[in-house]
């Protein structure tokens, strides 16, 4: 079989210190891959590029949290039960596949399997029943009284269980956001797509948290115009974002607004405007905390469209289950135009009869009971878990009070766009790549936007030589002093050390030559059009500085 742009890219990637694949000299493991010099240097581009959309353009917040990640905090989100992928295996070769990716039709897949007779992809024979199987990787914390703890399937629940944290960090207003850039983990069914579907990987998730009734952005009149290609119920069509919004095609305009961002981050990180597009969840495939999710899908050869970012509008899922199950107060305030005085029954609950009462439920009755509106004194129950608990009155108190109310609480509603950095980064790659013949050899092109070149320039000295060694050598030097990655090579004639730069995706060569001696020149070669400029070393930095940061 010919090799596709998949193998090509792969191989590149391998042999010029990219990608590799994890573990190789123990056989490997599925699902695991190292980023080597020149990979690890385009993801820190690619994520500080995503940074200024999100600090500096949108203003939210950085916080950092665990990889590891308590059982209570992802049973509470629902990921204990939820996070699942419906998985079959085959009888005799004994591989597990993912349902969703052997067949079409996902309604009823039992009897898909069964009725279309859908054979093992790997040896043809037939399939076992199929079950959900939990994609979290389990751990546990410490030794003997141990704390049941997984691997986080998304960064997402670290911002969750900070809400009122970070809240008041934000002086109690809102909209604001938070975004963390961290491993996530999930134990894959199947994972033989490279760094498209790892069971490790990398993600930039940005938690918008809003009043749910003004689910508006501030900068949304700035872009309103703005068009973007729509793919809902398998048709596909242009919209403006007002349009989108208007038509109700798309829910919110914290939605359009974030999905305008993703499109913007995407085309300045270099990926193919054509090779792009965002498509809507069917209501059967939202994951369990979403009410409306668009999908930012690129287009690759060898996969298709690959779902890249997930933009989903997680509502108040998320905070609601954690005060629920933490008893913690996550609510924000919504602020009166005007004090109001109000008459308020509240239920004092106390604690010292709740506690032994109730163990570990006191702390979310407790809560419970303080936000209750009370109606009736008679008997007052609380429902947990679908159970409805009565609590006897020794465990409260019930006072009357004349209250200055400045506002109404409430709990935020969450807009999330949640990037996979590896599977852009390989999109970015493939949508960069090129292949053309020089004088009978293949030459490769890695035509990458400088913004995330892992390299921006290569000094190269025209010739062997000591005198144009030593100034290049300054070159660089300077260069990197000025923040500014270069790579300096003076092995081989000047065309092969050209191709090793282009296949990099270095976007600037300087060729220091004897004239450089006299003029105090040098060379300026770009890569996309072979053009090359004479340019005074002293104004070498200003250039750079200037093509790479546009
Ligand atoms: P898929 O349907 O492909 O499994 P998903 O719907 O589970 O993806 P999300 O849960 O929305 O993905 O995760 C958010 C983002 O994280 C995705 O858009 C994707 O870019 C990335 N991602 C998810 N799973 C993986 C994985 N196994 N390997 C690499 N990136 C992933
Ligand atoms: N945080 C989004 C996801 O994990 O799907």
């Amino acid at each position: 079989m010919p090799l596709d742009i998949y193998d090509k890219l792969m191989m590149l990637a391998k042999r010029r210190g990219f990608i590799y694949p994890s573990f190789e000299i123990y056989g490997g493991s599925a699902g695991f891959y190292d980023y080597g010099p020149l990979g690890s240097r385009l993801k820190q581009n690619i994520e500080n590029l995503w940074r200024k959309f999100y600090i500096l353009k949108d203003n939210c917040l950085e916080i950092s949290t665990p990889t590891v990640t308590l059982f209570e905090v992802l049973k509470a989100s629902g990921h204990v039960e939820e996070f699942t992928d419906l998985t079959v295996d085959c009888k005799k070769c004994k591989q597990s596949f993912k349902v969703e990716e052997i067949i079409e039709e996902k309604d009823s897949i039992e009897n898909t399997i069964d009725k279309d007779n859908i054979k093992c992809p790997n040896c043809r024979s037939k399939l076992m029943n199929p079950y959900p199987v939990n994609l979290m990787f389990s751990t546990k914390i410490g030794f003997g009284k141990s704390r049941d703890a997984f691997l986080r399937p998304e960064t997402a629940q670290g911002i969750f269980i900070d809400f009122h944290l970070l809240y008041r960090y934000n002086r109690e207003k809102l909209p604001f956001g938070v975004i963390q850039i961290g491993k996530g983990y999930r134990n894959e069914v199947s994972p033989r797509q490279g760094i498209i579907r790892l069971r490790e990987f990398s993600m930039a998730e940005a938690e918008i948290f809003f009043d749910p009734k003004d689910k508006n952005h501030q900068n949304f009149d700035l872009v309103k115009n703005k068009e973007l290609y729509l793919y809902d119920n398998k048709k596909e069509k242009k919209y403006s974002l007002e349009k989108a919004v208007n038509d109700k095609i798309i829910n919110n305009q914290a939605l359009a607004y974030y999905m305008h961002l993703t499109h913007e981050f995407l085309i300045a990180a270099g990926v193919d405007q054509k090779k792009f597009r965002f498509r809507k969840h069917d209501k059967n495939e939202l994951a369990h905390y979403a009410e409306e999710c668009w999908d930012a899908e690129l287009y690759s050869e060898r996969f298709g469209w690959i779902e890249c970012v997930g933009i989903a509008d997680r509502s108040a899922y998320d905070l609601k289950s954690h005060i629920k199950k933490s008893g913690t107060d996550m609510y924000a305030t919504r602020k009166y135009d005007k004090p109001r005085i109000v008459k308020n029954k509240k239920i004092i609950p106390k604690m010292d009869e709740l506690g032994p009462l109730f163990k570990k439920k006191a702390g979310e009755i407790k809560i419970i009971l303080e936000n209750m509106e009370v109606k009736k004194l008679d008997k007052i129950s609380v429902k947990i878990d679908g159970k409805t608990i009565e609590i006897p009155k020794t465990c409260y108190n019930v006072i009357e009070k004349k209250e200055k109310q400045t506002g109404e609480k409430f709990i935020p509603h969450v807009i999330e766009p949640s990037y996979g950095i590896d599977r852009i980064l390989y999109c970015i790659l493939e949508h960069n790549f090129i292949e053309t013949r020089k004088k009978d050899e293949e030459y490769r092109i890695l035509k990458l936007n400088p913004i995330i070149s892992p390299i921006k320039v290569a000094v190269l000295p025209l010739i062997n030589d000591n005198d144009l060694s030593k100034i290049a050598k300054e070159i660089d030097l300077s260069l990197r002093n000025s923040g500014i990655e270069t790579y300096y090579d003076e092995g081989g004639t000047i065309g092969r050390r050209y191709a090793r730069m282009d296949e990099i995706g270095t976007p600037f060569c300087i060729t220091v030559d004897h004239d450089s001696l006299e003029d105090n020149s040098i060379t300026i070669r770009d890569r996309d059009t072979t053009n090359q400029v004479r340019i005074k070393i002293n104004d070498i930095i200003n250039v750079i500085l200037n093509r790479i940061s546009s």
